[in-house]
């Protein structure tokens, strides 16, 4: 479909890599033409740097609106995960090893994600949120030393990490290698991952990583079981049924990219909106208990951290005067939807008090809405509590972004502070 484009409005292709290496204010001039003109568009995937044959590359519709991306992804039966859900092109295999429940459609899709689902609850994170405000206190207390340095590595991805390693079960001598591993599966569109070799070489040696060391782990824990997630997984059984080491594995691998990525990204991205905002600072800071879970959801809908996900129309289908045959790929632009003005006011202003903000960054709801928005929003109040705290001074400088149509992400971003004693 034609886009009309305002004289104003960059020229972009969405398949373009480049155009996500761009900062979100300048992606969205682009984003808020089609939500106003083109709530529904068809574009060709991003570019190719998996070498996939042509016919594993449809083109798809873009949804670009609050509303859309809510309607759809409450309507599984109509829009299904089982054809695959990532928008970037990736090979078959390498997506069954790797996405488990997330590309799947009921039955099978509650099942699995029943299987875990009890741990994520509100109230289960509630009986853990204690040991999750502990190991933030002492990420703060040994980051505060240093004074400064890379953000990400100081702070953002260790609180993520310790968290779901200590959920899943993952020695502590493995959690660096892993969450490694689990960061290139999402990063590889970024040049710096894969520098001179192939991306698609890069991405299964990612991969292989994974899911050896998932399969081993499972297989030490049959023989000694552990009060963890993936003691649950070995004894578990469906219709009947144990899991396959695949299975787990592959179940593996979406908790360890899910659980990690998302959570450092936002906490990133919160900092830097927090040191470009002082005003928003200093409100959250007159009264840091009472306005911080306000500022989580913000934080959340600021970063939109998870970008896109893909449904596949499962019969005719009509949207805004469009016919959608069966077959379909319908990609959700969730960071689209939280920039939204028909749902939020003056949605480019950073406010740490809005009300209401009922955002996208953990999906539109429907089956699959987020597993880890509990343990995310708690993650994210304990750190930012310790840190507002114990560093109430620290600043952020410019982040590097990743390149990536999936992940807003921040690969650096230098941060200094003087920590209170
Ligand atoms: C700020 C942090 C996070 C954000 C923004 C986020 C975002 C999302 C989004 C957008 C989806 C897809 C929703 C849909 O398709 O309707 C999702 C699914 C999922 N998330 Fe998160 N997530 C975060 C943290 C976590 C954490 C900490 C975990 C812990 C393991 C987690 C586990 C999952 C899982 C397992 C799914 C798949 C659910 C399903 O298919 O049934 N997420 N997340």
């Amino acid at each position: 479909m034609a886009v009309s484009r305002r004289a104003d409005t960059p020229e972009v292709d969405l398949g373009s890599l480049d155009f996500w290496g761009r900062p979100a204010e300048e992606r969205d001039r682009y984003f808020a033409e089609l939500r106003r003109e083109s709530p529904i568009s068809r574009h060709q995937p991003p570019e190719d740097l998996m070498g996939l044959a042509d016919q594993e590359r449809l083109s798809y519709w873009a949804i670009v609106r609050y509303e859309d991306v809510r309607r759809i992804s409450r309507d599984p039966e109509t829009f299904c995960s089982g054809q695959g859900t990532q928008f970037a092109d990736a090979p078959p295999e390498f997506l069954e090893a790797s996405l488990s429940f997330l590309a799947m459609d009921a039955p099978r899709h509650t099942k699995l994600r029943g299987l875990v689902s009890s741990a994520f609850t509100p109230r289960q994170v509630a009986r853990i949120e204690d040991g999750i405000r502990l190991n933030a206190r002492a990420i703060v207390a040994e980051a505060a030393p240093t004074g400064g340095g890379d953000f990400v590595e100081l702070i953002a991805k260790r609180l993520p990490l310790v968290t779901i390693s200590d959920m899943i079960g993952v020695p502590v001598a493995d959690r660096e290698r892993v969450v490694a591993a689990a960061d290139l599966l999402v990063t590889t569109s970024d040049p710096e991952a894969f520098g001179d070799r192939p991306p698609i070489e890069v991405l299964g040696e990612a991969l292989w990583t994974l899911t050896s060391f998932a399969t081993e782990l499972a297989a030490h824990r049959e023989g000694n079981p552990g009060d963890d997630l993936m003691t649950a997984l070995v004894q578990a059984e469906i219709d009947g049924e144990r899991l396959t080491h695949a299975e787990i594995a592959a179940f593996f691998v979406l908790l360890s990219v899910a659980g990690n990525d998302t959570t450092r990204h936002t906490t990133s991205h919160a900092l830097r909106a927090l040191s470009v905002h002082p005003d928003q600072r200093a409100l959250l800071m007159e009264d840091l208990d009472e306005r911080m879970p306000a500022a989580v959801e913000e934080f959340i809908r600021w970063a939109s951290p998870v970008m896109t996900f893909r449904r596949t129309t499962t019969r005719e289908v009509e949207l805004h005067g469009e016919r959608l045959p069966a077959g379909e790929k319908v990609v959700l632009f969730y960071h689209s939807g939280n920039r939204d003005d028909r749902a939020f006011e003056d949605p480019w202003r950073f406010d740490v008090a809005r009300d209401p903000n009922r955002h996208l960054g953990f999906g539109g709801g429907g089956p699959h809405y987020c597993l880890g928005a509990s343990l995310a929003r708690t993650q994210l109040r304990s750190i930012f509590g310790e840190l507002l705290r114990v560093t109430p001074d620290i600043e952020a400088g410019e982040p590097e972004l990743l390149r990536s149509a999936f992940i807003h992400g921040v690969k650096r971003m230098d941060c200094t502070f003087r920590a209170r004693a």
